[in-house]
């Protein structure tokens, strides 16, 4: 298939980079910063970099659109773009209706991964949710996804956007959770690595044997002595203070209503 990007960040360039491996030809890319498509370009080769989205390959059958989610709309709604070439966007909890006003035909690829520009993906069994009006891009973004190994479900809006929420607690709150905990132990010159045990079988066990079941900890125990000894320690630190009380709450709300 003949793609070109809009976009050239973390979504777009392990697509770009997954796609092109499995044959398909990536033609040209732009980005709001033009080095930065001239630096996409260097990793996916024979790829255009240029400086307007009307410049982006005529022959592209499908454009990816990988920008932040409130810059989709703009490009949507301001950019020409001719007829003939599917949009596509990549948004967990941008609706299809995004499309609204356009003629062209338009779907989501939702890639249900974290990506990180430099750090490499494996898209075998990624669950990737598709979504469009028009039968023939919905048949090319199944083929696409199974393409590079991933698994294409076709998912309406609204339930994308509860998928997506839920992923943000799964992934994005769960690192910065990481992130404090790192940050603790620097504080007192301790190294991270001692959680990596830790933190490898919380994430294996909750998989085994489901989040709910493997809860342990204070807050579980209803250990209170404990609880104010955290808070205490944390008193220099009001907003993480604030946080572990709320996640304290939490589990014991989840104990308590199930
Ligand atoms: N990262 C993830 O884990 C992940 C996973 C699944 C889905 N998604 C979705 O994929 C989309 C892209 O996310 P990302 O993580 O790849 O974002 P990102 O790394 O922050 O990249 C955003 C890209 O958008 C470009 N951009 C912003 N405004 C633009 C405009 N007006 N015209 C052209 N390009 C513009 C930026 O260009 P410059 O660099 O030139 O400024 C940048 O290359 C989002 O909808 C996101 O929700 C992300």
């Amino acid at each position: 298939m003949k793609i070109s990007f809009i976009g050239s960040g973390n979504v777009a360039t392990h697509l770009a980079l997954a796609f092109q491996k499995t044959g398909h030809s990536v033609l040209s890319v732009y980005s709001k910063n033009y080095q930065h498509a001239v630096r996409f370009c260097k990793k996916i080769k024979r790829c255009c970099p240029v400086r307007k989205i009307s410049e982006l390959n005529p022959t592209s059958e499908i454009i990816f659109i990988c920008v932040t989610d409130r810059e989709v709309e703009k490009i949507v709604s301001r950019e020409f773009i001719s007829k003939k070439v599917a949009l596509v966007h990549t948004s967990g909890s941008m609706s299809l209706d995004v499309f609204s006003e356009i003629p062209n035909p338009c779907g989501v690829f939702y890639p249900l991964q974290t990506f990180t520009k430099n750090i490499p993906v494996d898209f075998s069994n990624v669950p990737v949710l598709l979504e469009s009006k028009n039968r023939e891009l919905l048949k090319k973004l199944k083929a696409l996804s199974k393409s590079i190994g991933a698994s294409g479900t076709v998912v309406n809006s609204q339930k994308r956007a509860w998928i997506h929420l839920s992923a943000v607690f799964a992934s994005n709150f769960t690192n910065h959770l990481l992130s404090i905990a790192e940050k603790i132990l620097k504080n007192n010159k301790l190294n991270f690595k001692l959680l990596h045990p830790l933190i490898m079988e919380t994430f294996q066990k909750a998989l085994r044997v489901g989040p709910e079941k493997a809860q342990t900890g204070p807050a579980k125990r209803g250990d209170s002595k404990i609880i104010k000894q955290h808070l205490k320690l944390l008193k220099t630190e009001p907003r993480v203070r604030l946080l572990y009380e709320r996640l304290t709450g939490s589990i014991v709300d989840f104990k308590d209503k199930g």
